[in-house]
């Protein structure tokens, strides 16, 4: 997809309903909290015209929505409730350099594959570390065997490396999916996509003199 095709894409995509990566993280949360927890904060990277961080306002939720396009937080803003826009904090930024505040939720959706590698990398490490124990990441994200795999510039994970960047999660959902469909725009396309809700997990407790090993008799601390 090249640039000059977003505010088609943008068009296409506005009244499109949230992708289920994000409903199923909102409706977790929802079943762990009580009725009087301050709104949660989620961060949609790559948050094109917003389906999911709409829905995610709709539901109470406050939202960080970054994506590179002017057109795409114009298109956001726009369709977005008047009585949603002061939970929403719509930025102009690029994922290559953008840090991830500390957040409940990350939502990335099919827009981490436009990054190379050692970008793709920092993102995911800059997502795993905004989120504290019991945050979540819901992500869908392009596999090895996607047709744009080896275009330049695209990254495309095996379901392997994305599990492994997981290290620390519990993994909620995962769907891996591989099917001749077509793009929002109507091309057709080998779709391979990993789509995935996880959580962090509360960090082990420590046991009561659990410290340094201490050392074999004989051998000498190194
Ligand atoms: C396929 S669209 C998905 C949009 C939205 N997540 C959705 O599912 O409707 C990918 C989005 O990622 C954005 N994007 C691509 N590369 C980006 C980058 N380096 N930084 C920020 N946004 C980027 C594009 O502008 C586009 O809006």
């Amino acid at each position: 997809m090249t640039n000059e095709d977003w505010p088609a894409y943008y068009a296409v995509t506005v009244d499109r309903p949230a992708w289920w990566t994000t409903l199923a993280a909102a409706d977790l949360f929802a079943a762990e909290d009580g009725p009087d927890v301050p709104p949660r904060l989620a961060v949609d990277l790559g948050c094109g015209a917003g389906r999911d961080s709409r829905a995610l306002l709709r539901r109470g939720w406050r939202v960080i929505a970054v994506d590179r396009e002017p057109a795409a937080i114009e298109a956001l803003v726009a369709a977005t409730r008047k009585r949603d826009r002061a939970r929403l904090d719509a930025r102009v930024a690029d994922l290559a350099t953008f840090t991830v505040p500390p957040c409940d939720l990350v939502v990335a959706n099919v827009s981490l594959q436009f990054l190379p590698a050692a970008r793709f990398a920092r993102a995911w490490r800059s997502m795993a570390a905004a989120v504290g124990s019991g945050g979540r990441i819901a992500a869908m994200v392009y596999g090895d065997r996607d047709e744009s795999a080896g275009d330049p510039g695209v990254t495309c994970a095996s379901p392997r490396s994305i599990r492994a960047r997981l290290r620390g999660f519990d993994v909620e959902r995962w769907v891996d999916r591989e099917e001749d469909g077509h793009m929002a725009l109507g091309d057709p396309h080998h779709i391979h996509l990993v789509e995935l809700v996880a959580r962090r997990r509360a960090p082990a407790p420590q046991r009561p003199g659990a410290g340094a090993p201490t050392p074999a008799p004989g051998r000498p601390a190194t």
